[in-house]
């Protein structure tokens, strides 16, 4: 139960640099100094590695924050894991041919290992199949059940009665009726992009085992969140006006479109099982809905970081934010309050801010298109530049609309950015300071202050309390860019103090010049010190680089330090400069570029002649093995059927090779009746150019025996496997 006051004090907009807000509506001292901080980041589904849009959408920004805070010596804990449960991970493990178990086990580990070399510093990553969160989710339901929250409502379910299974709408495939894509998933056509539902897909399928699905009742229990609209209107419209415009508006649309019952539980064998009562011992088959165990997850993970978690999740003193992508807004603005709500004893978030979604190169990133830059893959192309990568998505951030990551973009601000502005004012002080100054940090002439320097001293100072304020308000980007600015104004005073020039009027006695150049390198190193502390949340491995530089522990990188002047002391003898950033050449973004490209799933573009191999006992010429290697055999899996218009031998089928499902049109009307061969498992040529047949598109070719009598059979592995698998 938290005291409205406080979330009216969040309201506030004005700026706080005065640790108090503006408006003076309230007495908020408190308000920005609560006592502890509990930061999650969303937890990413263990159905595949992480790409850079995952990065910019929340990890990032969250690390920036906690980083900062650390360095404010604030109480924070920062709570991530992977989401292991739900339909993204059973569909990867059909397409894969595996078990759900060894899917979580492979991208758990990959995901986690990314986002170490990635410097993303949880304090623990934690994953939903561990037993402590089975308890704590199950617990949560139980109480909720206990408490009689749940309604129980039974409806009608599609359910494929060859796999004895319910079917989550993902798992039911049919022709869409908006744009005749037949291969339309039972809650989305990915072409023309329309939501769907089972009901309204052409000849529906089950993709577990092609049987037409029927309805079935069954059971579930649903969470009433129209009995917490009035409470949520008031907690989000009213108390938190703050959050940014695009949360802010998306939970608006849902509240004033008004809640309804929302089912937490489903019908599959992976996930938590529904707790007994009210499922019988076992689970009975039903499982929590993932996006009432997920959030739970956060709980759980704190559970397993620290014993005093309850001070995180309970105590009116916490401040909890949480880091995500827009299309979970909903999930943490609407549903998981609710939830916490509902169950009682637990804070509430003060603020989610969730950033828009990162394009690569024009396009929408897309998983099953392989659109995306994947992170591992970056760390291995790019190691030691991670950093880089940290810089150019917080300065291209999606935090207030949908933007573009482009390898120029990245190579630009690398080069003319890191290495012309930041990099180079650094590298600039420290050889100076090593031929002028002797290695070592020159004393400060108050008496011989110019402009100049007067001007450098009061820039360093206010650079503080810009970053902090901005940081503060999550507006990463604008926070980089000051401080990026700051290193800027150093080389323009440098430019203006010329000390290399001023070097030629040495020697003469107590000549000005030696003070104009003790106190032009004396700021530029002062200045070099707070631009560590200041870049430190977001390139912490650039900080740590110029602590060396500095030969400084890390202590100098406590926030309270930054606006100082007397960071470094006097005769201190510093080391010899080293290079922050290199620079990025044209050949490594043109080869990502390509990567890229040639990466992109897409249907093959080559010429054909023949459309089916029912080859005649001869032995043709010898081959040498590279051109056997020429041809891609693929396993598919027969999906659909059916037979072509005025002409009698030719089937259209609808073929899944794995990364697609292709139109194939074979000659094999005299031989099957469409119906008796979809599910059935056929080899296919998937680098065949496609060749029109009666106005139709066949893309690839399926291999077939023919036996002694005329009659033809597919060449298919013993035992069904995963479409998309390799023959050689
Ligand atoms: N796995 C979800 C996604 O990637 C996010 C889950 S966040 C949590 O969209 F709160 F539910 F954990
Ligand atoms: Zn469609």
């Amino acid at each position: 139960m938290r005291l409205t006051v406080w979330n009216r004090l969040d309201a506030c907009k004005l700026p706080k640099q005065f640790g108090y807000c503006l408006c003076f509506r309230y007495f908020c001292t408190a308000m920005n100094n609560p006592k502890r901080y509990l930061i999650t980041a969303a937890l990413p589904y263990a159905n595949g590695p992480v790409h850079i849009g995952h990065l910019a959408g929340c990890y990032l920004p969250a690390d920036i924050y906690v980083r900062y805070l650390r360095a404010q010596k604030r109480d924070v804990k920062f709570i991530g894991g992977s989401d292991e449960h739900g339909v993204p991970i059973t569909i990867r493990a059909m397409k894969e041919g595996i078990t759900p178990q060894q899917v979580v086990d492979r991208y758990h580990a990959i995901i986690k290992e990314s986002m170490e070399q990635m410097g993303i510093s949880f304090d623990i990553y934690s994953r939903t199949s561990n037993a402590i969160h089975h308890k704590t989710a199950s617990d949560f339901f139980s109480k909720l059940y206990q408490d009689g929250l749940f309604e129980e409502k039974e409806s009608e379910q599609y359910y494929d009665e060859k796999a004895n299974t319910f079917l989550a709408d993902r798992y039911i495939t049919g022709t869409c009726p908006v744009c005749a894509n037949p291969n339309a998933y039972g809650d989305q056509c990915e072409k023309c992009g329309s939501s769907l539902s089972p009901e309204q897909l052409i000849n529906p399928r089950s993709t577990l085992s092609d049987a037409v699905p029927v309805k079935k009742k069954t059971t579930h229990w649903y969470f009433p969140l129209q009995q917490y609209e009035n409470w949520l209107k008031e907690w989000i419209l009213e108390d938190h006006k703050e959050w940014k415009n695009n949360v802010y508006g998306q939970c608006k649309s849902w509240l004033d479109s008004g809640l309804q019952s929302r089912a937490m539980t489903r019908d599959s064998n992976w996930g938590i099982k529904v707790p007994t009562p009210p499922a019988p011992e076992g689970g009975g088959g039903k499982v929590l809905y993932v996006w009432f165990d997920a959030p739970i997850g956060y709980i759980s993970a704190t559970k397993e970081l620290t014993d005093q978690w309850a001070d995180y999740w309970c105590k009116e003193d916490t401040k909890l934010v949480h880091f995500i992508g827009k299309d979970n807004i909903v999930f943490h603005c609407i549903i998981f309050p609710a939830m916490l709500k509902a169950h009682g004893g637990f804070v509430l978030p003060d603020n989610v801010p969730a950033n828009e979604f990162l394009n690569i190169e024009g396009e929408k990133v897309s998983t099953s298109r392989n659109w995306a830059v994947w992170v591992h893959e970056y760390i291995k192309d790019f190691a030691g530049s991670e950093d880089v990568l940290r810089y150019v998505l917080c300065a291209n951030a999606p935090e207030t609309k949908d933007n573009d990551f482009t390898w120029k973009d990245f190579q630009d601000r690398n080069n003319s950015e890191l290495v012309s502005i930041f990099g180079n004012f650094v590298n600039r002080s420290w050889v100076l300071m090593h031929k002028l100054c002797g290695g070592k940090v020159p004393p400060l002439h108050e008496d011989a202050f110019d402009d100049n320097d007067k001007q450098i001293i009061s820039e360093i100072q206010s650079s503080k309390v810009k970053v902090e304020n901005l940081i503060e308000e999550f507006k990463f980007r604008d926070a980089l860019f000051e401080v990026i600015d700051l290193s800027r104004k150093g080389n323009q005073y440098m430019q203006k103090k010329e000390p290399w020039i001023v070097a030629k009027q040495l020697g003469e006695v107590d000549s000005p010049a030696q003070k104009s150049i003790d106190n032009c390198l004396h700021l530029c190193l002062q200045l070099t010190a707070n631009l560590a502390i200041l870049i430190n949340p977001f390139l912490p491995t650039t900080a740590k680089k110029m602590l060396g530089m500095m030969k400084v522990v890390d202590k100098i990188l406590d926030w309270e330090n930054a606006g100082k002047i007397k960071l470094l002391s006097v005769g201190y003898s510093l080391r010899e400069p080293q290079l922050l950033f290199r620079k990025i050449e044209d050949e490594e973004i043109k080869a990502q570029v390509e990567k890229l490209k040639a990466g992109l799933v897409k249907p093959t573009e080559n010429k054909s002649d023949k459309e089916t191999a029912a080859a005649p006992i001869s032995v043709k010429p010898e081959i040498v093995f590279d051109d056997f290697a020429k041809i891609d055999l693929k396993v598919g899996t027969i999906v659909a059927a059916e037979k072509v218009e005025k002409a009698d031998k030719l089937l259209k089928l609808q073929v899944d090779v794995g990364f697609e499902t292709r139109t194939i049109v074979s000659g094999i009307a005299m031989h099957f009746a469409p119906e008796e061969i979809v599910g059935k498992q056929v080899t296919v040529v998937v680098n065949l150019a496609p060749r029109k047949m009666r106005g139709i598109e066949s893309n690839g070719m399926i291999l077939m025996a023919e036996d002694n009598n005329g009659k033809l059979h597919f060449i298919k592995p013993e035992t069904v496997i995963n479409p998309g698998a390799g023959v050689s």
